[in-house]
């Protein structure tokens, strides 16, 4: 799995850059487009508009320009921006590349993207902290299947300003009809996915025609220039700070016993001393004492703002928990309906435990099957099993606890999350929280009164999970069998969970994809967990071939209950064995997907036991194991 990290460099950029400009507002926004559109020379105009190309940056652009061959007295602002080389040979642009510019007015960072369809995932990544989007349309070409893709993925990263820019104007001879018609287009596409309004400017990047100021050209249009409408749209950070209070807790500051402040970047509305909060998810009602800062306590503070409370009463509150206003709180659960976006080239396994990191909140989270995928070209809804890498799709999600969060549409910062494999620490997916399910509000752990300590006091055992895994004809079963023998010699309850036996009842809808045997896996570590509770020692012999969910089902346990027994036999003795014969069959092509042969084992870096079968003999093994338990 290749590790996809949106650009690290530019945080300590963006610094400096805002370091000068103070005091400006901020507005974020992204370029949808290809080069095809004059995407490169719009921005390299707007740019060079706002004058924040210097003299000699000047000079060496007029010399490309000219190696080049752009004829004339026209400098090609395309070859500004795109810098990468790779860029230039291949006429596409590959990355994020992200820009600073700024006004008398305001300050910018414009996020350039590729347009193709391979690069979603980038597109979504730049967009995902943008207030605006650009929309590049080649005025000779109007409204291409990319500008719906791009106007989708815009809108349901939650980009509430979007900006048609008909470009290539002066190609068309400036003509009215021609832009009237695009726009009218556009506009029935637009309602049909959501977006409502929109700013339509006819321009020319190359030309300048309505970027800076109003262009003679088009003595039809009465709207703003584009760096006009820049200037003045509303911002996000302006539309947080009106919200209800909200803050993820990003650490505790405990310097002392006697200060226990609680730090983070207001993601919501206001905060002032006196104020009532809830702390999410436990719930508990206190009010906010102080709000300290390195310049002092301050008598309130906005969205935006990194800061430090403290609270009135000793609250349980701890990093990743939310502190919001107490009447006003977002919702608190544990399964939802998102979409995602998958961006990593090994596809979505339904079932496996992944990282869900939300807000300050990292918790583990298992995606269905999706319910349907998005094809993000027609925007028609396809039935899919999984998500492959740029797919985007609904699915059910589910955490190991209850979160805070808030629906995607009302919070960026609450209902935005992203995906992390546990294994490679790559992000897989970034996603979008539409609602909680009801049913997570619903259904209720029910308290027994026979509790687990009952069951295991009259068992008078410990209970376990003794997890066999291997290869097919490793050895599993029959050790398995031999070591429950010589447990229930001892008086122990015990279960025996075995792989051929389960496929026939419980998981006769499972077959042997990667996907299955997370499923598979999945439903025999929940039935060992039940079992644990039940107080019996449990047996399982499955290959359970991945360590993601063998990892997963130790994390179900209590500590210590897990045993990982790894049934250790080469490859080339199980297939000389193959007791089944079902090697030969694989081999012969009859048979696909087998462990070993099409199919891929992850075997334990750390059991707790590794017996060698080619050293000693299924009796002595299950010796062993059970010395190992029973000392
Ligand atoms: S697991 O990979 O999902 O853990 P499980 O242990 O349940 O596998 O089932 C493995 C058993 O199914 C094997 O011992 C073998 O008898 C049988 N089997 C049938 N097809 C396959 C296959 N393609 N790969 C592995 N085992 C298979």
């Amino acid at each position: 799995m290749t590790a996809y990290t949106p650009d690290a460099l530019i945080a300590d950029d963006i610094e400096a850059y805002l370091a000068q400009h103070q005091n400006k507002s901020l507005l974020r926004f992204i370029t949808c487009g290809s080069v095809d559109d004059g995407k490169s020379t719009l921005i390299g105009r707007l740019l060079f508009d706002s004058r924040t190309i210097f003299e000699d940056q000047l000079a060496s652009l007029e010399a490309d320009s000219r190696r080049v061959g752009t004829q004339g007295q026209e400098i090609d602002f395309a070859l500004l921006v795109d810098g990468l080389a790779a860029e230039r040979e291949q006429g596409i642009t590959i990355d994020v590349a992200y820009r600073f510019f700024s006004t008398e007015r305001r300050k910018f960072i414009v996020a350039d993207t590729p347009g193709h369809e391979q690069y979603t995932r980038n597109m979504v990544t730049g967009a995902s902290t943008a207030d605006l989007a650009v929309i590049l349309i080649d005025a000779r070409k109007g409204v291409l299947t990319q500008t719906r893709r791009h106007s989708y993925l815009a809108h349901l990263v939650g980009i509430r300003h979007i900006v048609l820019a008909v470009n290539k104007m002066d190609l068309v001879g400036y003509d009215r009809a021609t832009f009237d018609a695009i726009v009218a287009d556009y506009r029935e596409f637009a309602a049909k996915i959501g977006i409502g309004e929109f700013t339509a400017i006819p321009l020319s990047g190359f030309r300048g025609d309505n970027v800076a100021g109003a262009s003679e050209n088009t003595p039809w249009y009465a709207g703003p220039s584009l760096i006009e409408h820049l200037e003045s749209v509303e911002v996000d950070a302006a539309r947080d700070a009106a919200g209800s209070f909200r803050m993820p807790v990003q650490w505790v500051n405990r310097p002392d016993l006697d200060f226990r402040g609680f730090a983070g970047l207001i993601a919501g509305g206001v905060v002032r001393p006196g104020d009532r909060v809830r702390v999410l998810p436990s719930g508990k009602v206190t009010s906010v004492a102080r709000i300290v800062t390195l310049e002092g306590d301050l008598p309130q503070a906005v969205a935006g703002q990194s800061v430090t409370l403290t609270l009135a009463d000793e609250v349980d509150c701890s990093r990743g928990d939310v502190i919001a206003a107490a009447d006003a709180p977002p919702e608190v659960a544990d399964q939802f309906e998102a979409t995602i976006v998958w961006m990593a080239d090994e596809e979505l396994l339904p079932g496996r435990a992944y990282w869900l990191k939300l807000g300050t909140q990292t918790v583990s989270a298992t995606v269905q099957a999706p319910k349907y995928q998005i094809n993000v070209n027609t925007l028609e809804q396809l039935a899919a099993k999984t998500l492959e890498l740029n797919a985007i799709g609904v699915a059910t999600i589910a955490t190991d606890r209850r979160i805070g969060f808030e629906p995607y549409e009302a919070s960026k910062t609450l209902g935005g999350f992203i995906l992390i494999d546990k294994l490679t620490n790559a992000t897989v997916a970034a996603g979008m929280l539409n609602f909680a399910l009801r049913r997570s509000q619903n259904v209720h752990w029910q308290a027994t009164d026979v509790t687990r300590e009952t069951r295991i006091a009259l068992k008078n055992q410990q209970p376990a999970v003794l997890w066999f895994t291997g290869l097919s004809g490793a050895g599993k079963s029959t050790i398995a069998n031999l070591v429950e023998k010589k447990l229930a010699r001892m008086n122990r309850h015990t279960f025996l969970l075995d792989g051929d036996n389960v496929r026939h009842g419980l998981n006769k809808d499972l077959g042997f994809t990667d996907a299955d045997r997370v499923e598979n896996i999945r439903r025999v570590g929940e039935v060992a967990r039940l079992m644990t509770d039940a107080g019996l020692i449990v047996i399982t012999a499955f290959i359970s071939p991945f360590r993601a969910e063998r990892e997963m089902v130790r994390a179900m346990m209590a500590p210590g209950e897990f045993v990982e027994i790894h049934i250790d036999t080469p490859l080339a003795e199980a297939e000389a064995r193959d007791v089944k014969g079902l090697y030969a069959k694989a081999r012969a092509g009859a048979l696909k997907n087998f462990t070993g042969i099409d199919s891929p084992y992850e075997p334990p870096e750390a059991p707790e036991i590794r017996i060698d079968t080619t050293a000693m003999t299924a009796e002595e093994a299950a010796e062993l194991i059970v010395a190992r338990l029973v000392p």
